[in-house]
């Protein structure tokens, strides 16, 4: 049995306003005047003063807001490498990512771009990537992903969902300031935080668990019950407590996998383009037979913040629409061996599949 040596984020910083520090932290990382540094910035904050006003642009350094309406994809990352390259005649310095998981996402995938030939989507899967990215922050302005931590970018392809997974996909430095996640939409937040709950349950009730993997998601399970079902918590405490699930759970998922949930939302993602937050709740809200516990506090934890989920959105889909998200779904074989174990080829045929997408 041979153990596998994961990167971490390097460097990490908590406190609310310590985005302002932001300056100060990237300085030093600025290869020359002439090697910019590129604000990937949710184009939700157009026009926000409070935020935009302390990115600290300077020399040639720019901001590029982009759109996180869709999932990432690679023709996005691809389409951001290019322009990048073609505005300067340097590489730049670093690349710093500002927004939920899609721009985080983004960041991590461009700064891989940079300094690797050819289109994203040739680097989809594990450990792809031959050389390191360029330097690249990340900043969450939205709890529950766990896209700050983790070693994948995950982006949707011509062929298939699937994450760039390497060492050199984590993010060298997190700036964790809860205070950039107060102005999300309610329901945003109950996806998003939704999503670290998700990983939590798939991570503690798989195959692949471990010590390791148990500590961090416990914590994060701890946490999200505290936020989402006792409900007691202040405004501020619950978007620092928020802020440190999503961390703790994507480090859970860093030493095992997901599981249904994921996979079969990655389906729904790649087909419909339904987002990962609300894609995982539609899902879960199926998987009593696979989560009974976790899909009953899921469903307490709905109810107690009026949470309707969309229904009927495989209604009107075609049996070869069914099979391309059966496809995509069970192309994510860790997830299922993790979620089902070892054998879990008998266990997970089409027809189950196609009976549960049904029910969304
Ligand atoms: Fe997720």
């Amino acid at each position: 049995m041979s153990y596998k040596n994961y990167p971490m984020v390097s460097r990490v910083i908590f406190g609310r306003g310590s985005f302002n520090q932001l300056g100060d932290i990237i300085a030093p990382k600025r290869r020359n005047i002439k090697a910019p540094f590129i604000f990937l910035v949710d184009d939700i904050f157009k026009g926000n003063s409070w935020l935009t006003s302390r990115i600290p642009l300077a020399y040639q350094d720019k901001l590029i807001y982009v759109s996180a309406e869709e999932e990432p994809k690679t023709s996005q990352v691809d389409k951001l490498t290019e322009e990048i390259i073609l505005s300067f005649n340097e590489r730049p310095s670093g690349i710093i990512g500002v927004g939920g998981g899609t721009t985080m996402d983004l960041a991590k995938a461009v700064s891989i771009m940079l300094t690797n030939d050819g289109s994203a989507k040739d680097y989809q899967g594990w450990d792809l990537v031959k050389n390191p990215a360029i330097y690249h922050v990340g900043i969450p302005t939205i709890s529950g992903t766990g896209a700050e931590v983790s070693r994948t970018t995950v982006l949707t392809g011509p062929e298939r969902k699937l994450g760039i997974n390497s060492d050199y996909t984590p993010f060298d430095q997190v700036i964790l300031d809860p205070e950039l996640t107060k102005d999300v939409p309610k329901d945003q937040w109950f996806y998003t935080g939704m999503d670290c709950y998700i990983h939590c349950i798939e991570s503690l009730n798989g195959t692949f668990l471990n010590a390791f993997s148990k500590s961090y998601g416990e914590k994060a399970l701890e946490l999200c019950l505290e936020i989402f079902l006792e409900n007691s918590l202040a405004v501020e405490e619950a978007q620092d407590k928020l802020m440190m699930a999503s961390w703790h759970g994507g480090m859970s998922i860093a030493y095992s996998q997901v599981g249904v949930a994921h996979a079969m939302s990655y389906g729904l993602g790649y087909l419909l383009g339904t987002k990962h937050g609300i894609g995982n709740c539609i899902v879960f809200d199926h998987l009593e037979e696979y989560y009974p516990e976790g899909v009953k506090i899921f469903k307490d934890m709905k109810a107690k913040h009026d949470i309707e989920l969309p229904q009927g959105l495989c209604a009107d889909l075609s049996d070869a629409e069914f099979d391309i998200m059966i496809d995509v779904a069970l192309s994510l074989e860790p997830l299922w061996e993790n979620a089902i174990g070892k054998n879990w080829k008998k266990k997970v045929t089409r027809d189950k599949l196609k009976a549960l997408y049904s029910k969304m």
